[in-house]
């Protein structure tokens, strides 16, 4: 199996739950191991170039909107197939929709305050985690 790396992101109604912990747990015990982390307040231009590719989106706004109403923690989590892995954890992207035991199932409120973000894709990954991260911010343990 292919060691992947994929970025993660606990949003602003994660840190407003006070569920860091538990959802880095969830990731740690599939052997997703965080290799950076940063608590970060993202600026518009940040939370805007990051989501640029839904822009055209109608729910484009509201979503940057949420994304900088408060700080988020960017993660690079590294393991065994990251990408699917880490998407697997989180759930389908509409909490009502979600597969018990996930974590959109288990801490989100709604589509809108859906407490995760994951890379889609190991392509998506390489460039998400380059947005956020140089590669001397990431540890090897
Ligand atoms: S798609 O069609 O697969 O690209 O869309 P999806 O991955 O489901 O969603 C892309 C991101 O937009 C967020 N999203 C929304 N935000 C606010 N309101 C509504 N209605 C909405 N629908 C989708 C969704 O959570 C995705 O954000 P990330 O951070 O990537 O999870």
């Amino acid at each position: 199996m292919a060691i992947e790396r994929t970025l993660s992101i606990i949003k602003p109604d994660g840190l407003k739950k006070h569920v860091i912990g538990k959802i880095i747990s969830r990731f740690e015990e599939k052997g997703l191991t965080p290799v950076a982390i940063r608590l970060q307040q993202l600026s518009q231009k940040e939370a805007e170039g990051f989501y640029a590719v839904h822009s055209a989106r109608g729910f484009f706004k509201d979503l940057v909107a949420f994304m900088i109403s408060g700080p988020v923690v960017l993660m690079v989590l590294e393991g065994e197939n990251a990408v699917l892995a880490n998407r697997d954890l989180m759930g389908a992207t509409d909490p009502k929709k979600a597969e018990k035991g996930t974590i959109r199932a288990d801490f989100a409120d709604s589509i809108d305050a859906n407490t995760v973000h994951g890379s889609d894709s190991l392509e998506n990954a390489k460039n998400e985690i380059a947005y956020f991260f140089r590669e001397t911010e990431t540890q090897k343990y």
